[in-house]
């Protein structure tokens, strides 16, 4: 069934689509196939150039069936995601064997191609073939989502099946290949992820997120995942000269690189802590004194940072090198320290109600 959702794109179509794009001209199958497989995660301005390489070093399906999978390769470098090419190769070489190298016209068929999942095979049919097929990308599943307040993360099979029958009551048996260029236009260039242009949409009038003014809303994110608690002692080990002992952090990884304090295993009770220092670090110590603690979120978890003051008995045995140092207090708030280090050891300190 096609509606009014159709005729209005496709005018708008006519005075602000993209009718020019390299893949535009020369409809062939192979062109369009290669077009939809570079523009799966890549934007078309980055693609353009790559495109046009591509098609002049495999100008044909034969072409690229028969050329050294590192020449295809290399034609992708800075494309990224490289399965793409690896898959594009061995289905021209399924086309080629299987098909007489002629793109099969049938959507079953097209999808069983490596790479080649629904909505490439529909947008492969309709814009190579001319033949009424449903496409549903990225671009397309947010302009629906809005369109019909679709709730949910389009991630879920549920949603998902949802903005696929909404595509499809949509999708008009007139001008197909337009209509598929068009509802793909519209997401890249008007209906965007942030700030759309909602005054210049041709679908403003029946779009229910836009008439709850609640575009940012659709689609829905994909839902967080809780981040794991982990907890850690951190030791303030202070020598007989007030001065305090900061440990390196590894290159790469949280904090990767700056100066901290020395870590031990939360399993340790505090008044196992000085031993502890003792097995670890060789430092003989003082009973520690707890410390109030807090609770530091990283990109993957949340940290408990539990730390606790010891003062160090006589010389230490820890000298300073690429990995420690002790310092001043005032002296460490010179250096490169994580932000809730410098301010445990900026703040007199509060001892812990354990
Ligand atoms: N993304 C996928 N196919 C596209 C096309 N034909 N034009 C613009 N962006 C696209």
């Amino acid at each position: 069934m096609s509606d009014r959702f159709a005729e209005r794109l496709l005018c708008w179509y006519d005075r602000h689509g993209r009718k020019s794009l390299p893949w535009h001209e020369d409809r062939t199958p192979y062109r369009v196939w290669v077009s939809e497989i570079m523009l799966q995660q890549t934007q078309v301005a980055t693609v353009i150039p790559y495109y046009h390489a591509f098609m002049a070093r495999f100008p044909s399906v034969e072409a690229l069936a028969e050329a050294p999978v590192d020449d295809v390769l290399s034609h992708w470098s800075g494309l990224g995601y490289y399965a793409r090419a690896r898959n594009l190769q061995k289905a021209a070489q399924q086309v080629v064997e299987n098909h007489k190298g002629k793109f099969p016209q049938v959507q079953e068929q097209l999808e069983a191609l490596p790479g080649i999942g629904r909505s490439t095979a529909a947008a492969i049919l309709a814009q190579a073939f001319q033949i009424h097929a449903t496409i549903l990308d990225g671009n397309v599943k947010r302009v629906l989502a809005r369109y019909h307040a679709v709730p949910g993360w389009p991630g879920q099979t549920r949603v998902l099946n949802q903005l696929w029958a909404c595509a499809e009551q949509h999708t008009p048996h007139e001008r197909i290949r337009d209509y598929t260029q068009a509802i793909m236009d519209l997401g890249a260039m008007v209906c965007t992820r942030s700030r759309p242009d909602c005054a210049g949409c041709p679908l403003n009038q029946g779009c229910q997120a836009y008439a709850r003014g609640e575009m940012s809303q659709y689609p829905a994110s994909k839902p967080k995942k809780a981040k794991p608690e982990k907890t850690t002692w951190m030791v303030i080990l202070e020598d007989s000269n007030g001065r305090i002992l900061l440990q390196k952090r590894p290159p790469s990884g949280i904090w990767g690189g700056l100066w901290s304090l020395p870590e031990l295993d939360p399993a340790y009770g505090p008044d196992e802590l000085a031993e502890a220092c003792q097995q670890h670090l060789g430092l003989d110590c003082h009973e520690a004194t707890p410390i109030s603690g807090f609770r530091h979120t990283f990109s993957h978890y949340h940290l408990h940072i539990q730390p606790a003051s010891l003062s160090v008995r006589g010389a230490t045995s820890i000298a300073d090198d690429d990995s420690h140092r002790w310092v001043y207090r005032d002296e460490a708030m010179t250096l490169g320290l994580p932000a809730p280090i410098r301010t445990l050891l900026g703040n007199p300190e509060q001892p812990a109600l354990l």
